[in-house]
């Protein structure tokens, strides 16, 4: 399986990072596509909790590269408190490549973001103010620093200069405040220096590898319904974690990959605003006792953020249609433990609108608000899936629910998360 790309089925936090973790003892490299530090991944390995944001969780293992790929926003400041804390804990990031034509994030890029989301008033995106967004629109209007630059230190610090000049123009002229851009001039020199001999024409890099037999693992961030072209727009991301974003991320091409993994939880969460069909919640906008259930047993609150995080059931009319825009090939179904305590799970197998039912996802936002969840009942199992070693050990109940999921979106499920430690889990072969 030379090329694997995990994806993210729902709004992300599916626990792609422990399925990453697995998946890369098997592989050589792993490489981040998109997103930036608004990405939080949590690994467990054994009494040690590591939270990475950029760095690929692939740098646990000694024998994998990490590659911050082309389509990631780099945010320098936390990439080396990221790699300091690693290091501290002896995990080495001698290893860590990051690709010439990736995009830096700069401080005026979270100037913008806060800014924004404080003029939207109540129709709040509800980003991770990371300066995501912004710094992708500096890429496509053409006036982003990309890492390469970094290699010439003269040329780099002249460019931050001038361009934190005239977002500090644009900034005081949306009734923000100026940044002291000598001190962000000094600031980034420094990073640039630190950064630089990780710096790498990451495309030939991997294209090479590949040509040497080297199996590599795609790392998405975020979640199918975070893309900019096919999430709920424009509660979403500035990026493309999709598949097909992989490859623009990567500079990989479509026929090198060989296998797309879609991370799925067995049931759904979402943070930030946007229409949530399966949403556990009250009228009052608060979780109700199943929603908030979900909450404290999952432990359903962001890595980045700490923000509490909305919970549902599964939705599988998004699950299909994550199938289609992703080409998966298999599904791993993450914290199906989490359930363990349930009296029923319930799982949404259709849309219904205005008295039909819709045949594929809606392609706006506006629609998805008004749909009416169509649910699958099952009785739950009520028993601890730790420790269940294989497929044929999970309950007939937690069996049932893995097979419906198979038989309504058409794809197997490979793999089943049984608990939070690295080895909790299930694996089909
Ligand atoms: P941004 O990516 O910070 O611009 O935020 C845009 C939307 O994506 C918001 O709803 C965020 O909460 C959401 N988001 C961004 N990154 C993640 C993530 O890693 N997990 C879950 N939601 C995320």
């Amino acid at each position: 399986m030379p090329v694997t790309v995990v994806v993210g089925t729902q709004w992300g936090d599916e626990g792609k990072a422990k399925v990453i973790d697995l998946l890369s003892r098997d592989h050589s490299h792993v490489v981040r596509y998109q997103g930036g530090h608004n990405a939080g991944h949590t690994v467990v390995v054994g009494d040690e909790k590591y939270a990475l944001q950029l760095v690929p969780s692939g740098v646990l293992y000694g024998h994998v590269t990490p590659v911050i790929g082309n389509g990631v926003v780099v945010d320098l400041p936390t990439l080396f408190r990221e790699v300091e804390t690693l290091e501290s804990r002896g995990v080495s990031c001698a290893r860590l490549r990051v690709s010439s034509r990736a995009h830096l994030i700069f401080p005026w890029h979270q100037a913008h973001d806060a800014l924004a989301e404080g003029k939207r008033g109540a129709d709040k995106i509800g980003t991770t103010l990371k300066g995501i967004g912004p710094a992708y629109a500096d890429k496509a209007r053409r006036v982003g620093i990309r890492a390469g630059e970094v290699l010439d230190a003269a040329v780099f610090a002249d460019t931050v200069r001038r361009r934190a000049n005239e977002e500090n123009a644009t900034l005081v002229a949306l009734g923000g405040t100026a940044l002291d851009v000598e001190a962000i001039v000094a600031q980034f020199t420094d990073l640039a220096h630190r950064i630089a001999p990780y710096v790498a024409d990451t495309v030939n890099e991997l294209h090479d590898a590949l040509e040497g037999g080297a199996d590599i693992l795609l790392e998405g961030a975020q979640a199918t319904f975070l893309d900019i072209d096919h999430g709920t727009y424009p509660y979403v991301t500035s990026s493309n974690p999709v598949a097909g974003g992989a490859c623009a991320g990567s500079g990989l091409g479509p026929r090198d990959i060989t296998r797309v993994v879609g991370i799925a939880k067995a049931y759904t969460t979402r943070v930030g605003s946007g229409p949530f069909p399966t949403e556990l919640v009250g009228a009052d906008g608060e979780p109700d006792t199943l929603g908030q259930a979900l909450i404290d047993i999952g432990h359903e609150y962001g890595t980045v953020t700490g923000r509490r995080r909305r919970t549902g059931w599964l939705d599988l009319v998004m699950l299909r249609h994550a199938v289609r825009v992703n080409s998966l090939t298999e599904i791993a179904l993450t914290k199906l433990d989490v359930l363990d305590t349930f009296d029923e799970v319930k799982v949404c197998t259709d849309y219904r609108l205005e008295g039909g039912m819709l045949r594929g996802y809606p392609d706006r936002s506006e629609v998805l608000a008004q749909v009416e969840p169509v649910y699958a009942t099952l009785p739950g199992w009520k028993t601890s899936l730790r420790g269940a070693s294989a497929f044929s050990d999970l309950p007939p109940n937690a069996r049932q629910l893995v097979e419906l999921v198979e038989k309504n979106v058409g794809v197997p499920v490979t793999m089943v998360g049984t608990g939070p430690e690295r080895d909790d889990c299930v694996v089909r072969g």
